[in-house]
């Protein structure tokens, strides 16, 4: 069953409002146009067909109000477990990076964890993606422990960070 995001637009950092709503299969092309933007070793088809499929596994998309800009411009993959709340990956197109969308997305997921008394949003990201340990960090996430060489494709370490929720 979807996990619908709590409102269905979020706000960029310019006051422009963005549209956000659960992906569906139809959506897997543009998700791929997302990461494959943002990402130096994006997921694959492969990645995004199981996480569609995944009875635990939610991906919210933002749509861009732009008409010359993909249709699709951000993307949030996240697991619920018991009462924790995973982020498997958060990206955004470069070409809308730094409106807030981002940002936006990780403040829409709290704000469904803290409606659904979850207790807590966890992940891991690469210790070298500043961007994503600093928009973790603006979100309010903390270091809470290492995973060393836990990237197959370069043997980057991986930062856990945590955020308990209300
Ligand atoms: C990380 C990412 C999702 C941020 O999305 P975004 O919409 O561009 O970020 P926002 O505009 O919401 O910025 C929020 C905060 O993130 C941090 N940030 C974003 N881009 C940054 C950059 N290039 N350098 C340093 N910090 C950055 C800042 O703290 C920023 O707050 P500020 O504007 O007050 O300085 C985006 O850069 C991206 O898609 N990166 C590639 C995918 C990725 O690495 N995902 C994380 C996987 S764990």
């Amino acid at each position: 069953m979807s996990i619908q995001p709590p409102t269905d637009e979020i706000q960029g950092k310019d006051g422009q409002r963005y549209m956000l709503r659960c992906a569906t299969p139809d959506d897997l092309q543009a998700l791929l146009v997302i990461a494959n933007s943002a990402h130096h070793s994006p997921w694959s088809e492969g990645i995004f067909v199981r996480e569609l499929g995944l009875d635990i596994s939610e991906i919210w998309v933002v749509e861009s109000n732009q008409p010359e800009e993909e249709e699709l411009i951000g993307s949030l993959v996240f697991w619920r477990v018991h009462d924790e709340l995973h982020i498997q990956d958060v990206a955004v197109h470069g070409d809308a990076q730094g409106r807030g969308l981002g940002f936006g997305l990780v403040e829409m997921l709290a704000t469904l964890g803290d409606d659904t008394e979850m207790s807590l949003m966890t992940l891991e990201v690469r210790k070298g993606n500043v961007p994503a340990i600093n928009l973790y960090e603006k979100c309010g996430f903390e270091r809470v422990g290492e995973r060393k060489g836990y990237y197959s494709d370069n043997g980057e370490d991986a930062i856990i960070m945590t955020r308990i929720l209300a």
